[in-house]
């Protein structure tokens, strides 16, 4: 099999490293891929960028693959999918119609509540004044999200109520601005990828993220800064729960829509006293999750993406897993989640890489005109290592860290610290 997949992040790069480990793959193309995944695989320009369904129709074909992987959420709420399919050739990723669940939190929660899906409580605003209102009728914290694509930055969960109304403001004045304004939850995240197929769902394991760019979740969210899987403190039947409470049921709901889901669908919960409650829905792999996730799957991943994309998922069988605990920090620029400095050399890479189970995925990464590599966006590298506990995966992947250099570069050092110490509890 010859798969194709579209993006350009750490996420991608750990897809494209999984499907190279599958026997059943003779070859990966990647477009537009970063200078990471040009080692392991045959990176394409993608000149109309990765928006254009007939530029990416037209790679596809000429190099005449059996799979299109679409990665980034921004072709898949753009239709991407639709136009590959449309061309006749096989694709994972929802249509634009079902990407409408990460596309819009609006739509989202309105699929949630037809499905009887667990969720916060929230409102759907127009005006500042329906924001006050909302603000007002479900207390602080206040959780006040833009309800179109953001970037994992267009959320604020404050106390503050100035600052909650000024972040409702700024979404608001965009052209059709609309607001979210949800009941805060409390209890650890969870991020939990589904494999769908428009009416089978497979679980992979569950993993969770650290989306506040400083230690202790303090300052702004950001994409995500690191990842670790598996999540020794959650209940034994959470993936059970959320499967038969959480992804059945919204993919039952979208087909009776007529509009079912294939691809991923990526539930992002808190689990509270009361049990987890949906925090939100992707339509593709999170980033930094896929990296720790698809670190641990022993599965071959092409299969898998292929059974997705061609209704097959119920045949699949049970998935294998390796034990071991997968943790990835990432490294990021400096000003991010800001306007991101570019351009700084990157060195280290081998030394980091030569730390037992160690690989560095690369992100924002480009080559300079020498050659040399340079920083190229907000997230640069993302750094994985496996480790038979938690605390040895732990203190690999931060030793890799530091053989990182970049100037000016930042990282969190507490990724997975309170699951490591036995801190987390539900809700
Ligand atoms: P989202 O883009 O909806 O995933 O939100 C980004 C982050 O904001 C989440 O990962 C949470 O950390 C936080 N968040 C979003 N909604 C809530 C909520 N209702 N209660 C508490 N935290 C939330
Ligand atoms: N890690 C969060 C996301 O991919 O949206």
């Amino acid at each position: 099999m010859k798969v194709l997949v579209i993006g350009s992040g750490a996420r991608e790069h750990a897809i494209v490293k999984a499907l190279g480990a599958d026997p059943e793959v003779d070859a990966v193309i990647v477009a537009p891929g970063n200078p990471g995944m040009d080692a392991i695989a045959l990176c394409e320009a993608l000149p109309g960028g990765v928006l254009d369904g007939e530029g990416i129709v037209e790679l596809a074909r000429r190099h005449t693959v059996d799979l299109v992987v679409i990665g980034p959420e921004a072709p898949l709420v753009a239709g991407v999918a639709d136009v590959v399919r449309d061309a006749g050739l096989l694709a994972f990723g929802p249509s634009a119609e079902a990407a409408q669940l990460e596309g819009s939190k609006s739509f989202a929660k309105d699929v949630m509540a037809a499905a009887d899906v667990p969720t916060a409580m929230a409102r759907v605003c127009t005006t500042l004044e329906e924001v006050a209102d909302a603000l007002d009728a479900l207390g602080a914290p206040h959780v006040v999200k833009d309800d179109g694509l953001a970037a994992g930055k267009g959320v604020v969960v404050t106390n503050d109520r100035a600052e909650a109304l000024a972040h409702a403001e700024a979404c608001l004045a965009k052209d059709g601005g609309v607001v979210v304004v949800e009941e805060f939850l409390d209890g650890p995240e969870v991020s939990l990828f589904c494999l769908c197929d428009g009416s089978t769902v497979v679980p992979l394991a569950p993993a969770q993220d650290f989306k506040r760019v400083f230690d202790e979740d303090q300052g702004p969210n950001t994409g995500g800064m690191g990842a670790y899987s598996p999540l020794d403190w959650a209940p034994g039947s959470l993936v059970d729960e959320l499967v038969t409470r959480v992804a059945q049921p919204t993919v039952d709901e979208m087909a009776r829509r007529g509009t079912p889901f294939a691809g991923v669908l990526y539930i992002g919960v808190a689990v509270t006293s009361r049990g987890p409650r949906v925090i939100e829905f992707n339509a593709r792999f999170g980033d930094p999750e896929t990296q720790v996730v698809l670190a641990r799957l022993q599965t071959p991943l092409g299969g898998l993406l292929k059974a997705a994309a061609s209704g097959d998922l119920d045949g699949v069988g049970a998935l294998h897993w390796s034990d071991q605990h997968a943790v990835t920090v990432v490294v990021a620029s400096h000003n991010y989640p800001g306007t991101p400095r570019t351009g700084d050399p990157i060195a280290g890479i081998e030394e980091a890489s030569e730390v037992p189970t160690t690989y560095v995925l690369h992100a924002g990464t480009a080559r300079g005109d020498d050659g040399t590599l340079v920083s190229a966006g907000g997230r640069v590298l993302s750094v994985v290592a496996l480790g038979e506990s938690l605390a040895q995966a732990r203190e690999r992947v931060y030793e890799a860290v530091d053989h990182i250099e970049l100037e000016g570069s930042h990282h969190r050092t507490d990724i997975a610290l309170a699951a490591e110490r036995e801190e987390l509890h539900v809700g």
